[in-house]
């Protein structure tokens, strides 16, 4: 159950992604004219891991505008992109019309889904940036585990929790923010994590940390079955202001070393009934 103060600290958020949609729409990094020329914006890793997905049901939560719910559209997967930012999920329609791309977008608060879509995908799929957004991790498993098909996976490709104990303003690895943190954290600054010299009139924003154990337990909670848990020791932005850029979009830690791991994915299956 969201409390009424986590709802409200979910309208800050909301208003600071509104903002953010055209700010990322005209990023580098998201490089919108590449996806219009055909470009797929998934990384290797989800993939390989998510695997085969032609013909396939994919519901794709907290999909901001829709780049990654599209591409997989591309390979062949029918999608079904949700996201509560207004902004983004008009960006998104706005790109599947023009791209000529078939999928369904749905403007709602992940908590509220239930009243609003009905049924099971193959495939719920989740990534980069998300959970940070969610006052109800065992809730949000719950939500996320029950679209899956008996039969069907759910899957997440996150940052690790423990790359966010780190300060992300030094110029080297410091310890900065405990790793059991169990309140909301509010944040104030500039930017975004794809255009650093935005400037924003929403400019707070509150965050959640779940442990890597918090995760994993939620999701079993919620009836699924962990096939992996993988931890890898690089990243798909930069991070950490010392990373280092490798090809297109990974970035690693200089030399070779990894001291830590920056992000996770995870594959979690329905059992048939
Ligand atoms: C970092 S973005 C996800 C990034 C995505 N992987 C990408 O690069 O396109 C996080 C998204 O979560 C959405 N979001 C945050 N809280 C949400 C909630 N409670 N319900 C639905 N969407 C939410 C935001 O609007 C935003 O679009």
């Amino acid at each position: 159950m969201v409390s009424k103060i986590d709802r409200e600290r979910m309208q800050v958020n909301r208003r600071y992604w509104d903002e953010v949609v055209p700010v990322h729409a005209a990023s580098e990094m998201y490089d919108v004219q590449g996806f219009k020329a055909g470009r797929l914006t998934l990384d290797d890793l989800e993939r390989g891991e998510v695997g085969e997905v032609q013909g396939k049901t994919l519901l794709h939560l907290q999909c901001h505008f829709g780049l990654d719910t599209l591409s997989w559209a591309r390979l062949g997967a029918r999608v079904t992109g949700v996201d509560y930012s207004p902004q983004a999920i008009a960006m998104a329609r706005a790109l599947a019309a023009e791209c000529a791309i078939d999928a369904r977008f749905i403007c709602c608060n992940l908590y509220d889904l239930p009243r609003q879509l009905e049924g099971h995908f193959d495939i719920v799929f989740t990534s980069y940036g998300v959970l940070c957004w969610l006052p109800d991790l065992r809730e949000w498993a719950r939500i996320a585990a029950a679209y899956v098909q008996p039969g069907g996976f759910f899957y997440i490709a996150e940052f690790h929790p423990f790359a966010y104990v780190f300060d992300d303003e030094a110029s080297s690895l410091q310890y900065r923010y405990p790793y059991f943190m169990r309140a909301a954290t509010r944040f104030e600054f500039d930017g975004t994590y794809a255009e650093k010299t935005a400037r924003l009139q929403n400019r707070e924003d509150y965050e959640w940390t779940y442990r890597m154990g918090e995760v994993v337990t939620a999701l079993i909670e919620a009836g699924l079955r962990v096939e992996f848990l993988r931890e890898h020791p690089f990243t798909v932005y930069e991070q950490l202001p010392f990373l280092e850029k490798e090809g297109k979009a990974r970035w690693r830690f200089a030399g070779g070393a990894e001291p830590i791991p920056l992000m996770f994915s995870l594959k979690a299956v329905k059992a048939l009934d």
